[in-house]
């Protein structure tokens, strides 16, 4: 069966073990040109190592991050406005048309509320793109779930971007969101982050069910990118 890209005519990396998944936020160390570097050294992680990374840049990079490299690219955001009329909004429509596999949604730093995210989801469904909605704990993983994204990122608020991490301060969120999700018939798989720092890191995630992993800081902020994503990457090998 096609899978999203095959079906928007893109043929990009796909199938890898993950997905893994970059969030490139705001940061100033990808700003621009250096936005597209990075992007190319996780895709040599990608190629090297057979894992599925995804890259989701800056709004206003993503087409031309699509057009510079192979990786498999999600927005950062979708706003629920209708293709015409709604300047300064991104679509989904607009994302794939720009080559785009799918976005994040309700991530902590761009809540949206519950009626928006489904319709958000559905419409995403419905165009074949990958939906990976963001819940900061078990009850919003709960109702999300009933949502079916493809993927749920459970991700406590306040580890983001430090250097404490949800696998080794909230192990039992992990446990408790994949029990939960594996359980209650939903067909979304769990993804989780915050604080993702270290190999050790993505191997308790794994380990705990987690088939994913969304990181940002701890790569976006390393001098050397390929390095950090690969010593990352690589634990996906043995899971
Ligand atoms: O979207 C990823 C995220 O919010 C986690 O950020 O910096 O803790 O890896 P960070």
């Amino acid at each position: 069966m096609k899978n999203s890209n095959e079906l928007a005519g893109i043929n990009r990396m796909t199938d890898r073990n993950g997905p893994f998944i970059i969030n490139l936020k705001n940061y100033g160390e990808i700003s621009g040109e250096k936005a597209v570097i990075i992007a190319k050294e996780a895709e040599k992680v990608c190629r090297n190592l057979d894992v599925r990374i995804l890259i989701s840049p800056p709004q206003v990079l993503l087409a031309w991050i699509v057009k510079k490299t192979r990786i498999e690219i999600v927005a950062q955001h979708i706003d629920l406005k209708q293709i015409g009329p709604s300047t300064g909004f991104t679509i989904p429509e607009m994302v794939k048309a720009s080559g785009g596999v799918g976005s994040l949604i309700n991530h902590s730093e761009h809540p949206i509320d519950i009626d928006t995210i489904a319709k958000i989801v559905e419409r995403m469904r419905s165009l074949q793109l990958i939906s990976i909605v963001c819940a900061k704990n078990l009850d919003e993983l709960k109702v999300v779930s009933n949502l079916e994204p493809d993927f749920i990122a459970i991700e406590p608020p306040e580890l983001i971007g430090t250097n404490r991490s949800i696998s080794t301060e909230k192990p039992s969120l992990i446990k408790e969101s994949a029990y939960y999700l594996e359980t209650s018939g939903t067909k979304s798989k769990l993804i989780c982050g915050a604080g993702i720092n270290t190999p050790k890191d993505v191997r308790i995630a794994l380990d705990l069910g987690a088939i994913g992993i969304l990181a940002a800081s701890s790569i976006v902020k390393s001098d050397n990118w390929y390095n950090k994503i690969h010593e990352l990457a690589i634990e996906f090998k043995d899971s």
